[in-house]
Parts: C-alpha cells; sequence; structure tokens
C-alpha cells in the first residue's frame, strides 16, 4: 500500500532544481500533451482517471475542467489554490518545499488542456519561503523553454506568476480567491455564476488545489486509466496526508485510496501509533473543518467493518456515525485530550476567520466561541449544550461560502459524539479546570510551523 506517485523522487538530492528533475523525467508530461494529444484529449485522460479535487471537496477534476466556458476572444485563467490555512493541514507546503517543477509542470499541461495563457499560484501569504522555492522554478522553466512564448515550437503560450495570499483562510474559498487575487478584500461571492463561467476578472476560470494539479503529470504520462487503477472504487490514485496530533511520527505521507485507517495510524511505515502507548481517543481526519470521530467510529464504520482511507469509507454513516476525507489534515487525540477545549479552539478559529459578509456565520460562530468559552472556563450551564447544537443548526447551508458550514460541523459533531464530556465540564467545573491544566500537549500543525 505504500505505493508513491507524487513524492515518488521527494527525496532524491537536488530534486527542487531543474536538472535532476529533468533527468528523473520532468516535463515529459508538457512534450507528450503538446506533441500528440489535443487538448480535448488530455482532458479525457483526467476524466478517465477519475482524479478527484484534493482541496477538500472531492469535486471530480475532469468534469470540472469540462465546465470551462470557452466564449471567443475572452482569456480563461487556471489558479492553484495553495492558500493552506486549514489547521491541521500542511500536504501542500510539503509538495511545493520538495518538489515545486513538479506544480509547475501540472499547471503547464492543465493549462495547456484547458486552452489558458495565463495562470496564477495564489499562495499562502506565510509561505514566504516557498515562494521563492516556486519563483526559482518557474524562472529555470521559463529559461528551458516550458513557459512563454510558443513552447516547444507549438501555438501554446503560458505565462505563470506566483501571488502571496491576503493572509485569511476564508482566502482559500475559491471566489474569495479571485477577489483577493483582483487586489479586494477576500470576501466569497454568490453563485452562480460559477468560477467556470465567471471567475477571475469576470473570465472563465478554474481553481484547482495544489495535489490536483501535481497528479496531472503522471496522468497523462501513464494514461487515465493506469492512475484510476490505484485505489478503490471512486477513488482513484493516491492522497498527501499530513499527520499530527499525539502520534509518533507525524509528517506528511503519500498513501494509495484504501489503505485502512488502523494501519495508517498504528504501523510503524506510517504514524507508528500513539505516543506513550496511549489509548487512542478521537480522530479528525480531513483539517479542523471536518467531524470528529470517537476512536471506534474512526476505525471501524457503524456496520462494522474497517474503515479505509477513502472518500466513501470515512463518510460512510453521514454524520451521524461518518466524516470526511476533507483536505486530509489527519489529526489524532490520545486519552489525555480534552474534546471541550479543542472543539473551543476551533470555534475560536472560525470566528476569527469569518469573513462577516453573511449573519448566520458572523454572528454565529461568536456565539458558538462565547458559549464553549463558557463552558471550558468553568460557567457553563445545562442547556447550553443544546443552544450550541441550536446556532450550529443555523449556521448550516444558510451562508454564501461554506465556511459556516465548517464552523458549524465541528461543534455539532464534538457534542454528537462526547456530550458525556461536555456535560461532566459544566457540572464539574472546578475539576474540570483543574484537569486541563495538566493536560498533555497537543500540537495541531498549521502550515507555516515546522514539522
Ligand atoms: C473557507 C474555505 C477555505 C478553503 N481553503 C482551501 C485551501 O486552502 N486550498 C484548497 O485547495 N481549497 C480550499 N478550499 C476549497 C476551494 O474553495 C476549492 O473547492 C478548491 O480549491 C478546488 O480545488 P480542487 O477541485 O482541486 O479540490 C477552501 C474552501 C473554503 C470554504
Amino acid at each position: 500500500m505504500s505505493r508513491k506517485i507524487l513524492l515518488e523522487h521527494a527525496h532524491v538530492a537536488g530534486i527542487q532544481g531543474y536538472e535532476i528533475y529533468r533527468k528523473m523525467g520532468g516535463y515529459r508530461s508538457v512534450e507528450k500533451a503538446l506533441k500528440s494529444l489535443t487538448p480535448e484529449e488530455v482532458v479525457d485522460e483526467v476524466k478517465r482517471s477519475g482524479l478527484r479535487g484534493r482541496g477538500g471537496a472531492g469535486f471530480p477534476t475532469g468534469m470540472k475542467w469540462s465546465f470551462l466556458a470557452k466564449p471567443e476572444g475572452v482569456p480563461r485563467y487556471l489558479l492553484c489554490n495553495a492558500d493552506e490555512s486549514e489547521p491541521g493541514t500542511f500536504k501542500d507546503r510539503y509538495l511545493m518545499e520538495k518538489i515545486p517543477h513538479l506544480l509547475v509542470e501540472g499547471m503547464i499541461t492543465s493549462s495547456y488542456a484547458l486552452g489558458v495563457q495565463t495562470a496564477y499560484i495564489y499562495i499562502r501569504g506565510e509561505y514566504k519561503w516557498i515562494v521563492k522555492i516556486l519563483e526559482k522554478a518557474i524562472a529555470e522553466a521559463y529559461l528551458h523553454g516550458w513557459l512563454g512564448r510558443k513552447i516547444l515550437g507549438t501555438d501554446f503560450s503560458l505565462d505563470l506568476y506566483v501571488a502571496p495570499g491576503g493572509g485569511a483562510y476564508i482566502c482559500g474559498e475559491e471566489t474569495a480567491l479571485i477577489e483577493s487575487l483582483e487586489g479586494k478584500r477576500g470576501n466569497p461571492r454568490i453563485k452562480p455564476p460559477f468560477p467556470a463561467v465567471k471567475g477571475l476578472w469576470q473570465s472563465p476560470t478554474v481553481v484547482n488545489n495544489v495535489e490536483t494539479l501535481a497528479a496531472v503529470p503522471v496522468i497523462v504520462n501513464e494514461g487515465g486509466d493506469a492512475y484510476a487503477a490505484v485505489g478503490v472504487g471512486r477513488s482513484t490514485g493516491t492522497k498527501l496526508i499530513s499527520a499530527c496530533g499525539n502520534l509518533n511520527k507525524p509528517g506528511v505521507y503519500e498513501i494509495e485510496m484504501g489503505l485502512p485507517v488502523e494501519e495508517f495510524i498504528f504501523s510503524d511505515e506510517y504514524c507508528g501509533g500513539i505516543p506513550g502507548g496511549k489509548r487512542f481517543k478521537a480522530c479528525v481526519p480531513g483539517g479542523s473543518s471536518v467531524p470528529i470521530l470517537p476512536a471506534d467510529l474512526m476505525l471501524k464504520n457503524a456496520k462494522g467493518e474497517d474503515r479505509v482511507m477513502t472518500y466513501e469509507s470515512l463518510s460512510d454513516g453521514g454524520f451521524l456515525t461518518g466524516t470526511m476525507l476533507g483536505s486530509g489534515g489527519f489529526i489524532v487525540f490520545d486519552e489525555d485530550q480534552c474534546i471541550v477545549r479543542n472543539t473551543y479552539t476551533y470555534a475560536r478559529f472560525y470566528h476569527h476567520e469569518s469573513c462577516g459578509q453573511c449573519s448566520p456565520c458572523r454572528e454565529g460562530t461568536g456565539w458558538m466561541e462565547k458559549v464553549l468559552h463558557r463552558i471550558e472556563h468553568g460557567h457553563g450551564h445545562d442547556h447550553d449544550l443544546d443552544l450550541l447544537v441550536d446556532i450550529s443548526k443555523k449556521i448550516e447551508g444558510n451562508t454564501i461560502c461554506p465556511l459556516g458550514d465548517a464552523a458549524a460541523w465541528p461543534v455539532a459533531a464534538a457534542i454528537r459524539h462526547f456530550r458525556e464530556e461536555f456535560e461532566w465540564h459544566v457540572r464539574h467545573p472546578q475539576e474540570a479546570q483543574a484537569r486541563n491544566y495538566g493536560l498533555g500537549r497537543l500540537e495541531i500543525y498549521y502550515g507555516a510551523v515546522g514539522v
């Protein structure tokens, strides 16, 4: 199961630079696409691969590409979403740092497929050092004729730019990203129109995650069917997982879709289990916005079947007993961790990051933070738990963008699965306070923090 597709060469010395990357077969997909495939044929290969967007929602990439409007005389844009600000997610950072040319290659081949002549990598503002890494890779690609005018002597031309982000989590939402790139405040737009019809500068635009675009070279080189043969069912290929929390070996792993969750957490090949042999209490497998699950439901679904790392298996049971693969930000909690404190921390984050456009999100995230703060600090009431569930229901589905859902789900799921722990906090405020002071450390990595 330790199949590597994206990171196969990530540990080759010097792979950050053009010469070694090229020696290891880099830029072959651009040659193949430009010399022997039409743009439509590249889109077809991506469709056949079953590749789904790695930014969180898992939308089929080939289908998204086929929605791109193509009015005569209007430019189209490809935007790479490298904003990566979801707590627990740091996989794109790893890919861009280790093997930046893979992303550049993926963007060139994808731009050819989409008929794009201008593309941007919108990157989390704190990733300052990666901006330099990418700019160097892009300069090398220009120097060797992979970017610029009439690439490989064909009619295809492409300019690629790096745009540092606006410094807010909301700028990762695709329409907020577009607003930010246009120089405005990163406020999400109402959809429709979707970016595929009216995106950057009101032109047709595709927004894809770093990992999604980095998968395109191998799909073009090996063929969509070969990519689809890896993985399970509708979860094809591999997935980068950034693992953190109480794990012996936190880090970024490339796993084949279908890997059992238990093997991922406990085997030495991956996370190596929980420090000190402590009990596995809970897990948030897809970045802070997906529902938390207690350990038993994380390892087996409600039917008693092993959970595996696929979109379908993790979401089996819906939100009652399931969760989501999301962005692959995998956070593990040992027996010492306090779910109330963790839920409060997330709520504070989402309140801080709400753009404020929609009342349910602007006000609701503030209320959730306030109520969780009082529970966490020993002033909770019995009715607070129902109040939190009620607020989360009033936010969910009632906002322009999914940040509202992302804020509501973790709170609702924590209360659904750990209600007794919340009640204990409310009824035993002093003991809860004392216990929390003695808690072990839980490190939830953010993209900008070193691992
Ligand atoms: C609040 C919020 C933050 C998001 N942040 C990111 C992000 O950092 N990176 C990302 O690729 N997608 C992020 N998304 C999802 C994007 O809106 C979009 O679905 C994604 O970039 C599409 O790429 P994909 O189809 O390749 O997954 C975010 C969504 C929301 C609602």
